[in-house]
């Protein structure tokens, strides 16, 4: 099935006026977004339409109960000048795996992936040229009705917005372990892409920032012991040579940018443990001088090196990101295959022009 998309182009484009010398993520938007409704279980005619204000209401579900979810991925630009996307049929999957947590119908994938190619296809000047840079595509979903009463909306919207980015993390990051309050719950919807799990980590953040850090580390809610990822990414650490990251679980987002990292070190021979790692370990690590890499990943932060860990009130340094041999290996091939310098081993790639 495909989809028939009515396409309302701009009059006049504004990727003139955008400065990428003082490009902040997330601010600017390009030319056009998709829009499609779901009215009763049934999905209307989507379009593509000038980006700006869409009609809403202040009695909408969304507001109140939260039924919003979302998605992260980019479009990069290669050498020669085609644009790819990178993993978008993994983003698919896991929006709808967000949708069923928050008992949202499922959307085709004809809709999205349509929606998808021929928004980026309208707008691909706006997918920038310049080293590191790509285009962030942010599909977002969410329900509509106007209704007060707690049980799933009878409508929904997804929309697919796309913002030119460059890097979300200018320098690397200071973490902090976040000893009082959790991110998820086994059994919760950590698992989900749900906007109210950026929410309820907004608090906790800010106090974080207020003491100099830039993110947290979450820890498990049962224990506050294992740490289980950081607020935009999921977290990775190299002790002793070996790439060690928390398992998921269903309180933790299973990151695409994760799962290719993990791909990848398996493809170079690098050991990889998948399993609890409690912050007493990497305290313990870090005394012994075995603690030798800590990093985030995740679309909008790529591969982030973490340069200290704050925990009960001690910074833990890192080495200097020049001498993080694994993680540099592994950004860098992972950057290759985005931006169509490598060979895609993985079927990741899929071109868009
Ligand atoms: C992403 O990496 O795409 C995310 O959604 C994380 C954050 C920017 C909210």
């Amino acid at each position: 099935m495909t989809a028939t998309i009515d396409i309302q182009r701009v009059k006049e484009s504004r990727l003139a006026m955008l400065d990428f010398a003082t490009l902040q993520f997330g601010k600017e938007f390009s030319d056009h977004m998709f829009v499609a409704d779901c009215i009763d279980g049934v999905w209307q005619e989507p379009k593509i339409m000038p980006f700006g204000p869409l009609p809403s209401s202040p009695a909408q579900s969304a507001l109140h109960y939260g039924q919003a979810i979302f998605e992260g991925m980019k479009a990069f630009r290669t050498a020669d000048n085609q644009i790819q996307l990178f993993r978008p049929i993994d983003n698919f999957n896991r929006l709808n795996i967000s949708a069923e947590r928050m008992a949202m119908p499922p959307i085709p994938e004809s809709i999205f992936m349509e929606g998808l190619l021929q928004l980026i296809k309208l707008d691909q000047a706006w997918v920038p040229a310049q080293e590191g840079y790509s285009l962030y595509i942010r599909p977002v979903y969410y329900a509509t009705e106007e209704a007060l009463g707690v049980r799933p909306s009878s409508s929904y919207r997804f929309v697919i917005l796309t913002s030119p980015a460059g890097k979300y993390y200018a320098d690397p990051v200071k973490v902090l372990v976040e000893t009082e309050y959790t991110r998820a719950s086994e059994g919760g919807m950590g698992y989900a892409k749900a906007a109210g799990n950026y929410g309820g980590s907004l608090h906790p953040t800010k106090m974080a920032k207020e003491k100099g850090y830039d993110q947290l580390i979450w820890m498990d809610a049962k224990e506050h012991r294992f740490a289980e990822e950081s607020g935009t990414m999921n977290v990775m650490f190299v002790i002793d040579g070996k790439l060690v990251t928390p398992a998921l679980s269903s309180s933790k987002l299973a990151g695409i940018t994760r799962d290719s990292i993990l791909k990848l070190a398996g493809s170079m021979n690098i050991p990889v443990e998948e399993r609890n790692i409690s912050v007493e370990e990497l305290v313990a690590a870090h005394k012994a001088g075995h603690l030798q890499d800590a990093f985030g990943v995740g679309t909008a932060a790529n591969l982030s090196p973490i340069s200290l860990i704050g925990y009960e009130g001690k910074d833990y340094h890192l080495p200097p990101v020049a001498e993080r041999a694994i993680s540099n290996r592994l950004g860098d091939a992972l950057n290759d295959i985005k931006y169509g310098n490598a060979a895609d081993t993985f079927g990741w790639i899929l071109k868009v022009n």
